[in-house]
């Protein structure tokens, strides 16, 4: 009898897997959109089941084939079958706007819009009518973000999301530059690089280069009271949404009507084409702040390096870092060279016991007793300096959170203007403590942090303070609605270069270019001219790459990570770091492959004498020597230009020694062409100094 059932089964099975055709096979196109100029377009799908799905077509062919749509949900059946169509609009935007600072002064913003509405056949409720959802596309000439809009209605009036069924079925063969999503390491990862079908389970943006040349980051925009995506490979190069955890089951619970955040896809010809797409800051809603001209990008130097060393320690004691002479030190270094800021890290109370991953003894209130901050914050001032204030919570964050306006509220009185703040903790540990006492455990990247990383940011806000956040959520552009959050760590920076084992690889930074950096500013923490880790170990970098990290790697908050007695050491490589902006008007990609060389240019937004025109480029490169030429048809006709080109000398070489530098001084002319010699572990960095016409 058993073995009857065993057989019905199985042939129904049979039945059901031949009745249920492959999705493409019977799917009715429902609704289509292109972009400006046609480049991409975006159609809609409802298979014979009633199964949303989207396509992308590039220049008329797929570049992502069909791909689901739909949700679980905890407490009632999922969405993603039974849909009709209940409506369909478009729009067209074409505007420009201006960033208060960053890469670029104008932003152009040119999309096409679709909004379908889905409706669901028959209620999966009963007694409560069917459920609808609209999607909305805008398409971009170089992307598309999409994302769900939960209307209100009488059967999802909470809606608690089990997970998204969102898929990008990427269509062909390439390669694939990621990082492993839902690790205890949170972003801290050495980038693999892999076929895109090797792909396991990463965070974004996840970096594809496909056979034919085209290049695609998917990731996400506006991520805002939501969890992270990760991107789970399914089969083949078809990758599915996975969003981060919550404590509580559902992994996001949102009251209706609300939108998510835009997923993303940015396609270009090369790499730099993806750096140079603003699908992500267009997706994100405009400035909500104001004025906010009381945050000036800035460089700082900081009581930092030394304690990554081991030199010197965050905790009390006889090596503790942050004392009145050592702060005040910095405090000098900073005046003598015109550096704005000066961060001290274990300036308060806390650190002394196992602070990693248990904040709770921090008190934001209150320095240590051998560190006079108020003090040391006068004589900053007295110099035209100001401390760079440091939160770190060691996962901590209801703590943080019972203390964060009284803390704001002091760093402000100190004339603080930026904060760096810490979520030292293992992924899936930051510690939630409920009202009524409950604690839980959350992810560095689920909703509840996605909502404390706003409360911060607003609360700073309030008092005129910038966030630098580290171990953080990783950056969906919302700097353009909160331009007070002007950069994040989130992926491996220099740090790794003291301590790490292994360091960052030569290769890191044009990896980061490509991949972690289309999602925003990072603090990365440039500038180790030592070229030496902790027990005097050799980083992975000649000198002149560490000046041109300061061109590639974008952050208005940019630090001069050494030591102040390592700077004395090498007078060019200071000179160019001083002069280096950290605001930009324009910023072009002038050559790029992925974890091989990138080459960026960038133009001066200073509004200093020189009125903004000098041009600054970067190079970095990887193990391999290499030559390369940039032309400078960016700079302005009929112009003279002074470069300080600052290259890898003669015998430069990371594995040997990496300081020799060549600085060379000459006059260029738009039009003319610059050989840039990269070392191994090299790179190259120029300052154009713009003069009077011919
Ligand atoms: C990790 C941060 O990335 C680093 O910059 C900081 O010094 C330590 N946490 C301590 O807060």
């Amino acid at each position: 009898m058993r073995m009857m059932a065993r057989l019905w089964a199985l042939a129904a099975l049979a039945v059901l897997l031949v009745a249920v055709p492959a999705l493409a096979e019977t799917a009715k196109v429902v609704a289509t959109v292109a972009s400006p100029a046609g480049t991409l377009a975006v159609r809609v799908e409802l298979d014979g089941e009633g199964r949303p799905a989207y396509a992308i077509t590039r220049r008329g062919t797929d570049i992502v084939a069909p791909s689901r749509l739909g949700f679980l949900f905890t407490d009632q059946p999922k969405m993603e079958r039974g849909f009709a169509l209940a409506g369909q609009s478009t729009r067209t935007v074409d505007e420009t706007w201006e960033q208060p600072w960053g890469e670029w002064r104008t932003i152009a913003n040119h999309f096409n819009e679709l909004r379908v509405r889905l409706k669901e056949k028959a209620a999966p409720v009963r007694e409560l009518p069917a459920r609808e959802l609209d999607v909305v596309f805008r398409v971009y000439d170089d992307g598309v973000g999409f994302r769900y809009e939960f209307p209100d209605q009488p059967q999802l009036k909470t809606v608690r999301i089990a997970d998204e069924l969102t898929e990008f079925a990427v269509a062909g063969k390439g390669e694939a530059w990621w990082i492993p999503g839902g690790e205890w390491n949170r972003y801290e990862y050495l980038y693999q690089h892999t076929s895109p079908d090797a792909v396991g389970q990463a965070h974004t943006p996840l970096t594809i280069r496909l056979a034919d040349g085209t290049h695609i980051a998917v990731h996400e925009a506006a991520l805002v009271d939501y969890s992270a995506m990760w991107l789970r490979r399914v089969e083949g190069t078809r990758f599915k949404a996975v969003l981060a955890p919550g404590a509580q089951g559902a992994k996001v619970v949102r009251a209706a009507p609300f939108a998510t955040p835009w997923r993303t896809l940015i396609f270009a010809d090369s790499a730099g084409g993806l750096y140079q797409s603003h699908l992500e800051l267009n997706l994100n809603e405009p400035n909500t702040l104001g004025d906010v001209s009381w945050f000036t990008p800035q460089k700082f130097v900081g009581v930092w390096w030394e304690m990554h060393l081991d030199r010197s320690t965050w905790s009390t004691g006889r090596k503790h870092g942050a004392t009145t002479a050592n702060v005040r030190r910095y405090i000098d270094f900073a005046a003598a060279n015109g550096i704005p800021g000066v961060l001290v890290e274990g300036w308060n109370v806390g650190w002394d016991g196992q602070w990693f991953g248990n904040g709770n003894d921090f008190d934001f209130k209150k320095p240590t007793p051998d560190l006079d901050l108020p003090g040391v914050a006068a004589y900053a001032k007295s110099k035209g300096v100001s401390i760079v204030g440091h939160h770190e919570t060691g996962g901590g964050v209801s703590h943080y959170e019972s203390q964060l306006g009284a803390a704001l509220d002091y760093a402000q009185g100190l004339g603080i203007g930026v904060i760096k703040t810490g979520y030292v903790a293992d992924a899936g540990q930051v510690e939630r403590v409920d009202p009524n006492g409950t604690q839980l455990r959350e992810w560095h990247d689920g909703q509840w942090m996605a909502r404390h990383h706003l409360l911060v940011v607003t609360e700073a806000a309030k008092r005129h303070i910038a966030i630098d956040s580290h171990e953080p959520i990783k950056d969906t552009g919302l700097r353009r609605t909160y331009p007070n959050w002007v950069a994040r760590e989130g992926a491996r920076g220099m740090e790794y270069n003291a301590w790490g084992e292994p360091k960052n690889p030569p290769n890191h930074e044009a990896t980061l270019a490509f991949t972690r950096m289309l999602s925003g500013p990072m603090d990365f923490t440039p500038g180790i001219v030592s070229l030496r880790g902790k027990g005097d170990t050799p980083i992975a970098s000649t000198l002149a790459k560490q000046l041109a990290l300061y061109v590639v790697l974008y952050s208005p908050v940019q630090m001069l990570a050494d030591l102040p007695e390592n700077y004395a050491k090498y007078p060019d490589a200071l000179a160019f770091i001083k002069a280096v902006p950290v605001d930009w008007s324009d910023t072009r990609v002038l050559n790029g492959e992925i974890g091989q060389y990138a080459t960026f240019a960038r133009k001066d937004r200073a509004h200093n004498a020189n009125g903004g025109d000098d041009w600054y480029i970067g190079s970095v490169g990887d193990d391999q020597p290499r030559t390369l030429t940039v032309a400078l048809d960016f700079l302005d006709a009929g112009r003279d230009y002074t470069a300080h080109i600052y290259r890898d000398g003669p015998n430069a070489d990371w594995h040997t020694d990496g300081h020799p530098m060549t600085v060379e001084n000459r006059t260029v002319h738009q039009g003319d062409t610059l050989t840039l010699p990269l070392a191994r572990g090299g790179g190259a960095a120029v300052q154009l100094v713009a003069g009077k016409g011919r």
